[in-house]
């Protein structure tokens, strides 16, 4: 009765509470398994940043039913996002789910788990249901350690919670509440633990994460604290490589660009969320920014670190986007000429401020923009990766590809995908790699072993 299996949906948040749930349910004794059919409990952590996440969700939870409908103990379980938007009423089309857990009661899981399986063993009735979707005052600080466990050569660390944005679209306010910062010395401490297991990468994560603690710390020396806390991280040994995910335009001032010109270890990638190129639709998207104040942010930064990989999000077919606003967008994107992007097609959401404005542009009219803008982003970033032919860059190995024998995968601080012979031992080293074929997604080289420390030097390949 101790096989858990968590499938987890949507974002690196996402990614980063089920590895605490993982943590948690390891340290009292479950087995978090990596096959579904042989778990004895499935938990689903879910997002609902569009309804089709949410689809996929409630489809494989509807299929989860039917193998309870066969097998009584077996445990189905909905955290995060979704349950939280949908709470109970969820249990109207899916009455077999047993847990549905809010986005800050994820620490919960155990307890609520053990409780499940005591009162099945009591041979009783079914139990009931356990709705658990209540705020929680510092829920911050309880999703941290993931420290009990394995190894990680990279990792997530939450450094806030919650979003205090209102962005028109936007679901996150609601499922994730209001924003609140953990303690900056709590962070350092789970970093130095990291480092001292071997964790070579961490990024920080928040939904506005350059907004990290502006209520509860100060400035100093006019440095934001998501500045001191870039500051502390870049000084902890062991790290070695430092991003952080989404920043905001709206707090992004000199002291985080000076960032990229001081701290070595802040990787020259940043994932920078532009939503749109029209300054009318940016707008009624709530974004208190102009495209040509984004635009400059990325002049800065590019100014002080001219080979930044750069990152963004995009949303076409936002209520009244016309084909202007899309050429805007277009043009933007274009010009910027981003290397990697996540392209949204607008989808209402509930008591979301847009919820009122519909969905009037078309599915197809969505799908036209999309792929106009992927086929920019694929040009581009098949153009970079071709410049990096026949280059030597390090590379942080971070595990077996999956597919070939002895090939393994890991990044560059630009955040590359590489794929080359390798072996286990370099796992969690820093190596560097000459390229000779590239895709628009991966690199491909050899290690580069002359002058490389010996013990590296002597692996066998
Ligand atoms: N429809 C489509 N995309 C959305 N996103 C957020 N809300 C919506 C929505 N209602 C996108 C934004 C955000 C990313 C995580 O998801 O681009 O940056
Ligand atoms: Fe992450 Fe937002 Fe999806 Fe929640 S709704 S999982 S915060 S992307």
């Amino acid at each position: 009765m101790n096989r858990v299996y968590i499938k987890t949906y949507g974002c690196q948040m996402n990614e980063r509470d089920s590895e605490a749930v993982a943590a948690m349910l390891r340290g009292k004794g479950y087995s978090v398994i990596e096959n579904e059919q042989d778990a004895d409990i499935v938990l689903l952590n879910t997002c609902s940043v569009r309804d089709q996440a949410e689809q996929k969700a409630i489809g494989k939870a509807g299929h989860l039913g039917k193998r309870k409908r066969k097998n009584p103990n077996f445990i189905i379980g909905v955290m995060g996002c979704m349950a939280q938007n949908r709470g109970e009423a969820l249990l109207d089309s899916l009455p077999d789910l047993d847990l549905i857990i809010g986005t800050q009661k994820f620490h919960r899981v155990p307890d609520h788990l053990s409780n499940m399986i005591a009162t099945m063993q009591g041979q009783g009735p079914r139990p009931e249901s356990i709705v658990d979707l209540a705020e929680e005052l510092d829920s911050q600080n309880t999703i941290k350690s993931h420290v009990d466990d394995k190894p990680q050569v990279t990792a997530f660390v939450s450094i806030m919670q919650g979003c205090n944005m209102k962005c028109s679209y936007c679901i996150v306010p609601k499922t994730r509440g209001a924003e609140r910062a953990r303690p900056m010395e709590d962070i350092v401490k789970e970093i130095e633990e990291l480092a001292a297991k071997g964790t070579r990468e961490v990024t920080l994560l928040g939904q506005i994460v350059n907004q990290y603690g502006i209520r509860e710390f100060p400035y100093v020396d006019k440095k934001s604290p998501f500045v001191q806390l870039l500051e502390k991280v870049n000084a902890i040994e062991g790290i070695e490589r430092i991003r952080f995910t989404s920043p905001h335009p709206v707090g992004f001032k000199q002291d985080l660009i000076d960032c990229y010109a001081r701290l070595p270890k802040l990787c020259e990638y940043l994932h920078f969320p532009m939503q749109s190129g029209s300054d009318r639709i940016l707008k009624a998207m709530r974004r208190p920014y102009s495209i040509e104040r984004f635009r400059r942010i990325i002049d800065q930064i590019r100014e002080v670190r001219p080979d930044m990989y750069i990152s963004t999000d995009v949303i076409v077919g936002f209520p009244g986007e016309t084909e202007e606003d899309f050429e805007l967008t277009r043009k933007h994107f274009e010009e910027i000429g981003f290397d990697m992007a996540y392209l949204f097609k607008y989808s209402v959401r509930p008591d979301t401020t847009a919820e009122p404005l519909g969905d009037p542009v078309t599915k197809e009219q969505k799908e036209e923009r999309n792929q106009v803008l992927l086929q920019i982003l694929a040009k581009r970033s098949l153009q970079r990766n071709e410049s990096l032919i026949g280059k030597v860059e390090e590379v942080l190995f971070e595990g077996p590809a999956k597919k070939g024998e002895d090939m393994f995968i890991g990044r560059t601080r630009g955040n590359r995908v590489v794929i080359v012979k390798a072996s286990t031992r370099l796992i969690g080293q820093i190596v560097p790699v000459r390229f000779n074929r590239v895709t628009a997604s991966t690199l491909f080289g050899e290690l580069v072993l002359e002058g490389v420390e010996s013990e590296l030097a002597t692996v066998e390949l």
